[in-house]
């Protein structure tokens, strides 16, 4: 995810992109750049957040311009791969946000034309291209580039030649017109430009738009002119900057349709029956791995714990989770071992000194991060970004599901690599992946069931969670997300273990939140539901579409899309994250910042 910009009118470019590119930060702040025409393409780049251009930019002359702020994708943190970035002649300069997967093929051929590259970006082709197809007209320029791109893509475009026009595309990566009197915007985000205009049109997938000072033309695939429909927004600053939602937190739940599909992009081939990683993490996926260890916190050792349940039943591969802060000091370090370690931001602590325990003790070592040129990514053999854009709320969402998918991806992976799952098996799996949006589309459709069961929540003092098989971890993640924003004291249980202690706890005021999916367990967890009812306590069950038989036991049940196995845990997830939310602000609680937390742990 990154945050693009694109001016034409008659302020001062420099000031209006860089106060975009402020209210663009939330989307990405490893580098940050700026082209301004003023007679040649003027573009200034710094690494790091926008202040640091900011403090660095010179005074550009100019009202025409564009701007990014970037979260690396392909390409590191480097002054050459943060945008805006120029073709060979230097006179066309795009911003992009997006992933262009076919970027090494154009690459060759456009090198064998003579086009020069400075960056390892994918985005650095897109000027390139352009300029390889223009002949005089730059809409047509750009027409004719993005027919060639695979991917997905938010650009703007400027060129020396054609001083009074911005061009901007679009497929499957935001891009919003703000349409103002005699000046024009373009931005991820309505919030980049909602300073000067509240008058908004949104562009659709694969459209282009030309943007004069006093015209805006937008074209659908077919080079056909569209009329579009002009919105006025009557958000405030704050409200714009969540996309209208109240919270972050909220908005990043609703992210995931967006981020399951990102963090799968490129990774999974119907065609080839192949799950592909960089080559780095296939080297190691294919050495000789005797047994895993993943390291983690909080959520993401959650994640770890499902990790094994899933790795072990596509390998037979024994995995072994360890908390990061445990393992650093006692975990058992075998050369033979991978180590995984998973940390959204790259920068735990406790999980960067587990990592390096397991370094120099011999080990082989992966990473699963959000954040690319994060500490941890440069300290293991190889990493695997999650391509989920930033993570504002403290409670991790987006971020938990695309770390369960790439888990899933690993186990997937290392299945055909030990000939323990085939490839008609692997393409069951990757059309579940592919489904896996539309079913937390349908879950968060269920938002107004899920805010009546918070009702029933909302005054409990303490609530369990409880689950057998992967929904054990996916209760520990259920009460940790309860607690963690609403400050009701919540456990998660193993539910076979209720009878060895914690029933002593359960009162009739105490809910239970049962996840009881149709797997071997069943019948087990049902006779669960039985005891916790015979203690008075309020039992709301998750439970699959097509189960005929829990209502004759839960008091509530909320429905999820089924499947086998593991396939039903990333809806139950979102049911848990939008259930802690509703509750935490129905009981008014500083959802984006709870107390005490901080988003990234950086000290012991
Ligand atoms: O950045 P990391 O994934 O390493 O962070 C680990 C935990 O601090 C984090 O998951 C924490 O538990 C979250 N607040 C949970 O919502």
């Amino acid at each position: 995810m990154c945050g693009i910009i694109g001016y034409n009118g008659f302020r001062d470019a420099d000031i209006v992109i860089l106060n975009g590119l402020k209210k663009l930060e939330y989307r990405g702040y490893d580098s940050a750049g700026i082209a301004i025409i003023d007679k040649k393409q003027q573009v200034y780049k710094e690494i790091g957040e926008i202040k640091n251009l900011e403090e660095k930019l010179p005074k550009i002359k100019g009202t025409i311009g564009i701007g990014h702020t970037r979260w690396a994708t392909t390409g590191g943190v480097t002054k050459n791969n943060a945008h805006p970035h120029l073709s060979t002649s230097g006179k066309i300069a795009i911003v992009h946000n997006g992933i262009i997967e076919n970027y090494v093929k154009l690459r060759e051929n456009l090198e064998k034309k003579g086009f020069k590259f400075v960056s390892q970006t994918d985005s650095e082709i897109i000027a390139n291209l352009i300029e390889d197809n223009y002949k005089g007209n730059l809409k047509d320029a750009v027409f004719s580039a993005i027919k060639k791109l695979e991917g997905y893509y938010a650009i703007v475009v400027t060129c020396e030649d054609e001083p009074d026009k911005i061009i901007g595309a679009r497929l499957q990566s935001p891009l919003v017109i703000g349409v103002g009197d005699n000046e024009n915007f373009l931005a991820s985000d309505i919030p980049a430009f909602l300073k000067y205009t509240n008058r908004v049109i949104y562009l659709n997938e694969a459209e282009i738009c030309v943007l004069t000072k006093k015209d805006v033309k937008v074209y659908n695939k077919d080079e056909k002119v569209v009329d579009k429909k002009e919105n006025v927004i009557d958000w405030n600053i704050q409200d714009a900057e969540k996309s209208g939602f109240p919270h972050f937190m909220l908005k990043e739940i609703y992210d995931q349709p967006d981020t399951v599909n990102q963090v799968l992009r490129g990774r999974i081939s119907e065609i080839h029956r192949n799950i592909n990683f960089n080559e780095n993490v296939e080297n190691l996926l294919n050495s000789n791995i005797s047994s895993i260890q993943i390291v983690a916190c909080g959520t993401s050792y959650y994640a770890g714990l499902i990790g094994k349940y899933i790795i072990e039943k596509f390998t037979d591969t024994p995995v072994f989770v360890e908390f990061a802060s445990e393992y650093r000091y006692f975990g058992l370090k075998h050369e033979s071992s991978l180590v995984i370690a998973i940390t959204q931001s790259g920068e735990t602590l406790d999980t960067l000194a587990a990592l390096r325990e397991a370094k120099n003790s011999g080990c082989k070592t992966l990473v699963i991060t959000n954040v690319v040129g994060s500490t941890a990514t440069r300290i293991s053999d190889a990493y695997i970004l999650m391509q989920s854009g930033p993570e504002i709320g403290v409670a991790a969402t987006k971020t938990f599901t695309s770390q369960i998918i790439v888990l899933l991806l690993i186990a997937l992976k290392l299945g055909m690599i030990k000939n323990k799952i085939s490839a008609v098996q692997l393409y069951e799996y990757i059309r579940y992946l592919r489904e896996i949006p539309r079913t937390v589309r349908d879950v968060l459709n269920k938002n107004n069931e899920i805010l009546d069961i918070a009702k029933q929540l909302k005054n409990a003092e303490s609530v369990f969670f409880i689950g057998r098989g992967v929904n054990y971890p996916l209760s520990l993640e259920g009460a940790l997300k309860l607690k963690e924003i609403s400050y009701i004291h919540a456990e998660g249980f193993a539910a076979g273990e209720l009878k060895h202690g914690p029933f002593a706890l359960l009162t009739k005021s105490t809910p239970v939140v049962v996840i009881a999916t149709k797997d071997a367990t069943y019948d087990k967890i049902l006779a669960n539901i039985g005891e916790v009812k015979a203690r008075g306590s309020q039992v709301i069950a998750i439970a699959e579409i097509d189960d005929t038989e829990i209502e004759k036991h839960a008091d509530f049940v909320l429905r999820v899309p089924g499947g086998s196995g593991v396939l039903p845990s990333i809806p139950i997830i979102v049911v848990l994250q939008l259930l802690a939310y509703h509750v935490a602000d129905l009981r008014k609680c500083s959802i984006d910042k709870p107390r005490n937390l901080a988003k990234s742990v950086t000290v012991e």
